[in-house]
């Protein structure tokens, strides 16, 4: 069984020295949490340049869903690579991109025929659907969620309701903006209890929303992630989204989908609304669509995605090389990863939920697939929050060699490779059972 391998002090020498070099040079608003260099990466393993080597349980923020440097996604890079990097897609045509969006629309959940917009990352895409919303609709008012992230440019930024360190000194920001409580159940906005709640988060929007401040006649969108990433890997009811989508087509407003994290086999679905049965107006993506490459893509029926030239483009968005190896990516995640995530996610979670056993101050193990999370709390009764001891349990893993990333205020988020073993998940609960039980 193969493990982490640390024999150096955290950071090592050449670590430590890069990290320098770099503090002189990189913006200071990046939020390194612990202190890894990243030299090479293959499959599930991150090596640093002192020859520790790391298990990677945080993928690239959900990014590598093929693992490091898939030999299939290599290969198609090098290949487009030395054909052509780059040509515009937006003023010209090439067989890349074209063929790229024929997958995606074949592989999406609409039940009519879509296009595909290209861009560069997970806000650009969220940026392009918020501005297709208002071009299709004509109407200036959208809708998102506490909790929710959509990115940082400032449309994207406006949708988002996470931190606000990500909003200080920004406003204004787009106006016309409002969120709504999400169905976060641990948490519940209206201190109730789901089923017996009977979505009150839907009916306060259908009925104290939509009749004081907001006509919903004017509204364009409602943005909604299917499972909450960064705000805490939330995993709502599924009538959550089937009554937001009732209310969505009873005014006429697009149901825009942010599957930038949850999407591309991440659930065990290409697409997390397929876990909910529910078909959106507008689907957003990024992140694990090239296996790390940079690309992102909003795909849309044609009576939707109707928009003139010259309405929306992008230099680089839909890059041959990023559009090859998403197609390669695809190949993957059709044959085999997708139904890894969802066995694996499966393991995961049974095995955390027995780490809840020994371990009081885990209050919730919750996801679908390899969107997956546990959350601390300093009691279980009183549900408080513990950020100090979710950061430590994440330090702690960094130095054992496990790679994890936090989301939400006090939750661990497992987004691994979707190439991910039973072994791999294996020893990952070792060694978060071990750093766990020496706190108690
Ligand atoms: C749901 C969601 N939307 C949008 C974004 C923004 O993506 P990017 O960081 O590629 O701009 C993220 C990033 O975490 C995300 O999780």
């Amino acid at each position: 069984m193969r493990k982490p391998k640390i024999k150096t002090e955290l950071p090592g020498p050449k670590a430590a020295q890069l990290i320098n070099y770099d503090g002189l040079y990189v913006s200071p608003s990046y939020t390194r949490g612990y202190p890894l260099v990243a030299e090479s990466g293959k499959g599930m393993w991150i090596t640093d340049p002192d020859g520790n080597v790391f298990m990677d349980f945080a993928a690239g923020i959900a990014v590598c869903s093929t693992g490091h440097c898939h030999p299939k996604v290599v290969k198609a890079i090098r290949r487009q690579a030395s054909k052509l990097i780059h040509m515009s897609g937006t003023d010209f045509y090439y067989s890349a991109q074209s063929a790229l969006a024929a997958k995606l629309v074949a592989v999406s959940p609409f039940s009519r025929p879509a296009k595909v917009y290209f861009s560069n990352s997970g806000a650009e895409a969220v940026e392009a659907a918020f501005k297709l919303a208002r071009w299709r609709t004509k109407r200036p008012i959208n809708i998102a969620f506490y909790g929710a992230f959509h990115g940082r440019t400032m449309g994207a930024l406006s949708l988002t309701g996470s931190k606000e360190i990500q909003k200080r000194h920004y406003y204004p920001l787009v106006p016309h903006v409002i969120h709504a409580p999400y169905a976060d159940c641990y948490r519940c906005h209206y201190n109730m209890k789901y089923p017996e709640c009977d979505m009150e988060c839907i009916r306060w929007i259908a009925d104290e929303l939509f009749h004081t401040i907001v006509p919903p006649e004017q509204v364009a969108s409602i943005f909604v992630e299917p499972i909450q990433g960064e705000g805490g890997y939330i995993v709502p009811p599924v009538e959550f989204h089937k009554r937001l989508r009732e209310l969505t087509q009873k005014y006429g407003i697009l149901y825009v989908a942010d599957e930038v994290q949850s999407g591309m086999g991440r659930t065990g679905e290409m697409f997390a609304m397929e876990i909910f049965d529910v078909e959106p107006d507008i689907i957003t993506l990024a992140k694990g669509i090239a296996s790390g490459m940079p690309l992102g893509a909003v795909i849309a029926p044609i009576d939707i995605m109707s928009w003139p030239p010259g309405s929306h483009a992008s230099t680089f968005g839909g890059n041959p090389i990023a559009c090859e190896a998403s197609l390669a990516t695809i190949d993957l995640l059709e044959n085999g990863l997708i139904e890894n995530a969802h066995c694996r996610g499966l393991q995961l979670r049974q095995g955390l939920i027995k780490l809840q056993d020994t371990c009081e101050w885990i209050g919730d193990v919750r996801g679908e697939g390899l969107m997956t999370a546990i959350e601390f709390v300093e009691g279980r009764e009183s549900k408080k929050p513990f950020p100090e001891f979710r950061d430590k349990v994440v330090d702690d893993a960094f130095y054992e060699g496990l790679l994890l990333l936090g989301c939400g205020k006090s939750s661990i988020r497992f987004s691994p490779p979707l190439i991910v073993s039973k072994n791999d998940i294996d020893v990952c609960l070792n060694i978060l059972d071990e750093i766990l039980n020496a706190k108690n």
